[in-house]
């Protein structure tokens, strides 16, 4: 008999949490043997195949040595819907679904917007809101064309025909024709110098996605150079970044000519998030 015809879905979940946690552990589990989570509860004594068992060791093994749990089952939730993510994106986070918050609440007055993403990775933030305004004419751009690959995929899953992805750094060689209602973004902006990198997960996203190998702060420089010439009166800048970083990336945006310059706290009262308005009438 093979080892595996003895090793049932609980006596598997048992061998795994000696190296990683019970949620983790499970959510592997119906992945390698294609079962439902009500299935695992229903029925723990079902015997895995030999495949299964061997597949489940091998993205326990991988998962203990600090792979995120979205590379290894191939998909991460964001704002209510499911997005393919390969280690060509940044694994979408919880706090990015609050600047799709304050961006969604900025434009609620504002008729068929037309919004750029910059940095668009997995298209996280450019679906969700390209989703969840029908009207909206959304630009999502990435220098990463591995990364827009994924974007695209997502972009199909989705069906969301009022995006356009767009292979290019920042603003360089696009433009919208009438000016932009909202530019957002989520860029790089990890210190190359900062420990983070090499932390657990962090380690195994795109470093393209996490710094500009410099102090933190160029993208914020590029982009808010940028702003004011695209955007319409009254648009919004907003962009996501590190807890630390409010302070100078609010300099930056006054800086470039931006007004009503604000934070915003995340959910658990860090300052991650940082906007501006261009003036109604720019001189
Ligand atoms: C922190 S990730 C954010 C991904 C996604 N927006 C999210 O919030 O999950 C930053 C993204 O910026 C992209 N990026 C880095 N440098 C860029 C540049 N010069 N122009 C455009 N995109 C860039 C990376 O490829 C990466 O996809």
């Amino acid at each position: 008999m093979s080892a595996s015809a003895q090793m049932t879905r609980v006596r598997a979940i048992q061998w795994a949490r000696q190296s990683i946690d019970r949620l983790d552990a499970r959510l592997l589990l119906q992945f390698a043997s294609e079962c439902s989570a009500n299935a695992l509860i229903a029925d723990p004594d079902v015997v895995l195949e030999e495949a299964q068992w061997t597949r489940f060791q091998s993205l326990v093994q991988r998962r203990a040595g600090g792979e995120p749990l979205a590379y290894l089952v191939g998909e991460a939730g964001f704002y209510g819907a499911l997005l393919a993510v390969t280690p060509d994106v940044l694994v979408p986070r919880p706090e990015t679904e609050e600047l799709v918050d304050w961006a969604l609440d900025v434009l609620r007055d504002q008729p068929a917007p037309t919004i750029a993403d910059l940095g668009t990775g997995s298209g996280a933030i450019a679906l969700t809101l390209a989703r969840a305004r029908p009207d909206a004419r959304v630009m999502a751009v990435d220098v990463s064309s591995a990364a827009l690959s994924v974007a695209q995929l997502n972009q199909q899953r989705l069906g969301c025909a009022n995006v356009a992805l767009i292979h290019a750094s920042w603003y360089d060689g696009w433009q919208a024709a009438d000016g932009l209602d909202l530019i957002i973004s989520n860029p790089p902006y990890i210190p190359a110098d900062d420990p983070h990198l090499s932390g657990d997960g962090v380690r195994f996203e795109p470093r393209l996605a996490l710094t500009d190998e410099a102090d933190g702060l160029d993208a914020y420089r590029a982009i808010a150079a940028g702003a004011v010439a695209r955007l319409k009166p009254g648009g919004w800048l907003l962009v996501e970044h590190g807890h630390d970083q409010g302070a100078a990336v609010a300099s930056l945006w006054l800086q470039a000519g931006l007004v009503d310059v604000r934070g915003r706290l995340d959910l658990s009262g860090n300052p991650r998030m940082t906007g501006g308005q261009k003036p109604a009438r720019s001189a």
